[in-house]
C-alpha cells in the first residue's frame, strides 16, 4: 500500500515492509561511503523520518540538491533502522526535490542556534526542533481551550478588534485612523476633527474583549472570547508583547469564588491536555529549556492552588528578609519579583491573590464594602508571575457611573463610549464575573521558554513588527 503524501507522524508508525511516500523539508543529511541518511520533517511530529538513500539508487545530481532546508518527496519501503534513534527508516527508491535550498546562503545550520538569531529569521525558525515543538504545543493548547469551554456549555464570542472604548482604562491603546497623520482635518479650535475620521470618532485596537463579552454573558449566560489584543505599553520585557492572544470567559450568576474555581479547573484541564498529547515535545523542552518542567506541571495539576489576599501577600513580602528592587507597602502594585517570590519561594505553586486595593485595579471591578479593595483575582505562576487577571464586575449602576467618569477624566476619553456598558447595569443586570488568561504567558509556562517572543509566531514588541 502506498501512503500517498502521508504525514511523517503516520509513516513513522508503519511496520517494516510497508511502502510510503514522505514529503517534507530536510533537517540534516549525512554521507557514508555507500549511502546517505537524510532526516526529513513535515512538522507533524517531533521525530523526523530518516531516509536511507543508497548511492546506486538515486543519481548524484539529485542528491546534490538534498541539503538542509530543501523540500523533498521520497518514496520507498519501510525497513528496520540501522541507527538507534528511531526504529525504522524509509529506504528510498524514488526521490524528487521540489525546492532546493542553497547551502551557501541558507540560514539554518546543523548546530544549535540561539533564540535571538532565530527571531530575526521567523520565516525559517519554524523548521527547527524548538519551534516545531513550540507551535505544536500552541496548536494543542488552543484546541484544549475550546474543548474546555465547549464541554461546559460556554458560547464562543468574536469580540471586535477595533473599538472606541478602553476596556482596561489604562490608556495603552494603538490608534486606528485613515487620516494623513501629517495633516489631519482640524476643527475651528485647531483640534484634530475625529468626526471626519473613518469611524467618525477616535478608534483603537482593543486591549481586551471583556466589555463586549459582558454584553453576551447577559444574554447567553456563559461565554468566552479568544482573540488578539493589543497594548501600546512600552515594556520591553520577556513577558510583554504589543500583540498577544487572550482567552476571556465571562459568566452571569457568578461571583468571585465561582470565578476562582473556574480559573483553577481551566488551567488544570489545558495543562493535562497538552501533557497527554504533546509528551515528546514537552520532554524536549525539559531536556533543553527547563529541567523541572514535567514534574512542575504534574505538581500543578495534582494540587490545589494557594489562596491568599493581597494584604497577606504584602505581609509576606515585607516580612521577608530580602532586598527588593521595588519596595512594597499596602497600596502598591506587586511587581514580578514579588510574584515570583510568592510562587517560587513561599508556596512553590500557583497562587491566587484576591482583594487588591481599588486604586491599582481597573474601573470595572466590584468594590468591596470596606471601601478600599475590589473583588479582583490574579493567578500567579512560578517563573511567569501573573498569568490570569480577573474579577467580579461592578454591577451597581451608581458606583460604576462614578468610576467611569473618573477614568475618562484621567485619560481624556469620551464617557459616551461607555454608555452601553452602563446600560447593562440598568436593564437586567446581575452579578457576573470573568477573567483573562494571557495565551502566550500560558505557553511560556507549558514549554519552559523564558522569552514570550519565542512562543508566538510573529512577535510584536517595541521596534519590531517584521513579517
Ligand atoms: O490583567 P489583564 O490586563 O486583564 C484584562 O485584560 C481583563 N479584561 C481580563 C478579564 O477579566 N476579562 O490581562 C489578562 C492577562 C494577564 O494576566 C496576562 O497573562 C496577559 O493577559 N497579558 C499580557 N500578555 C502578554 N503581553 C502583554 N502585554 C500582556 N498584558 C496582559
Ligand atoms: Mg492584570
Amino acid at each position: 500500500m502506498v501512503e500517498k503524501g502521508g504525514y511523517v507522524r503516520d509513516i513513522l508508525a508503519l511496520a517494516p515492509g510497508a511502502e510510503a511516500t514522505a514529503r517534507g523539508w530536510v533537517k540534516t543529511r549525512t554521507e557514508f561511503p555507500a549511502h546517505y541518511f537524510v532526516k526529513v520533517s513535515d512538522g507533524s511530529s517531533f521525530a523526523d523520518l530518516q531516509l536511507l538513500v543508497e548511492k546506486d539508487a538515486i543519481d548524484e545530481a539529485t542528491m546534490a540538491q538534498v541539503t538542509t532546508g530543501a523540500c523533498v518527496e521520497a518514496s520507498g519501503v519501510i525497513v528496520p533502522s540501522a541507527g538507534k534513534e528511531q526504529p525504522t527508516d524509509l529506504k528510498v527508491s524514488r526521490l524528487a526535490v521540489h525546492g532546493a535550498a542553497d547551502p551557501a546562503t541558507y540560514y539554518l545550520q546543523k548546530k544549535r542556534m540561539n533564540l535571538e538569531t532565530l527571531r530575526e529569521i521567523a520565516h525559517f525558525r519554524t523548521r527547527t526542533n524548538t519551534f516545531g515543538a513550540v507551535f505544536r504545543v500552541r496548536n494543542r493548547l488552543a484546541f484544549a481551550v475550546h474543548e474546555f469551554f465547549q464541554s461546559r456549555g460556554f458560547m464562543l464570542v468574536h469580540s471586535p478588534i477595533i473599538t472606541a472604548s478602553d476596556a482596561e482604562g489604562a490608556g495603552q491603546m494603538f490608534q486606528v485612523t485613515t487620516f494623513d497623520i501629517g495633516a489631519p482635518p482640524r476643527d475651528g479650535g485647531g483640534e484634530v476633527d475625529f468626526g471626519q475620521d473613518f469611524f467618525g470618532r477616535p478608534s483603537h485596537l482593543t486591549v481586551s474583549g471583556q466589555l463586549e463579552a459582558e454584553i453576551f454573558a447577559l444574554a447567553f449566560t456563559n461565554v468566552y472570547t479568544f482573540g488578539p489584543t493589543f497594548r501600546a505599553e512600552n515594556s520591553n520585557t520577556a513577558r510583554h508583547l504589543a500583540e498577544f492572544w487572550m482567552i476571556e470567559p465571562e459568566m452571569a450568576f457568578c461571583d468571585l469564588d465561582g470565578d476562582k474555581a473556574l480559573a483553577e479547573d481551566f488551567l488544570k484541564f489545558i495543562i493535562e491536555a497538552v501533557m497527554r498529547d504533546c509528551q515528546r515535545d514537552l520532554e524536549f523542552f525539559q531536556q533543553f529549556y527547563d529541567k523541572q518542567l514535567i514534574p512542575t506541571l504534574e505538581n500543578v495539576v495534582a494540587n490545589r492552588f494557594e489562596q491568599i489576599t493581597y494584604t497577606e501577600a504584602v505581609e509576606l513580602i515585607t516580612g521577608a528578609k530580602k532586598k527588593w528592587e521595588y519596595p512594597v507597602r499596602w497600596g502598591t502594585d506587586l511587581q514580578s519579583e514579588h510574584e515570583r517570590f510568592l510562587t517560587e519561594e513561599v508556596f512553590r505553586k500557583p497562587v491566587v491573590v484576591t482583594g487588591y486595593p481599588k486604586e491599582i485595579k481597573a474601573f470595572y471591578m466590584r468594590e468591596n464594602d470596606d471601601g478600599r479593595t475590589v473583588r479582583a483575582m490574579d493567578v500567579l505562576a512560578p517563573r511567569i508571575g501573573e498569568i490570569i487577571g480577573g474579577s467580579q464586575r461592578e454591577d451597581r449602576l451608581e458606583v460604576l457611573e462614578r468610576k467611569v467618569a473618573e477614568q475618562c477624566a484621567t485619560h481624556g476619553t469620551d464617557p459616551e463610549a461607555y454608555r452601553w456598558y452602563l446600560e447593562l447595569r440598568k436593564y437586567g443586570g446581575v452579578e457576573h464575573s470573568g477573567f483573562g488568561l494571557g495565551f502566550e504567558r500560558m505557553m511560556m509556562y507549558l514549554t519552559g521558554m523564558s522569552n514570550i517572543r519565542d512562543v508566538i509566531p510573529f512577535p510584536r514588541y517595541p521596534g519590531h513588527a517584521d513579517f
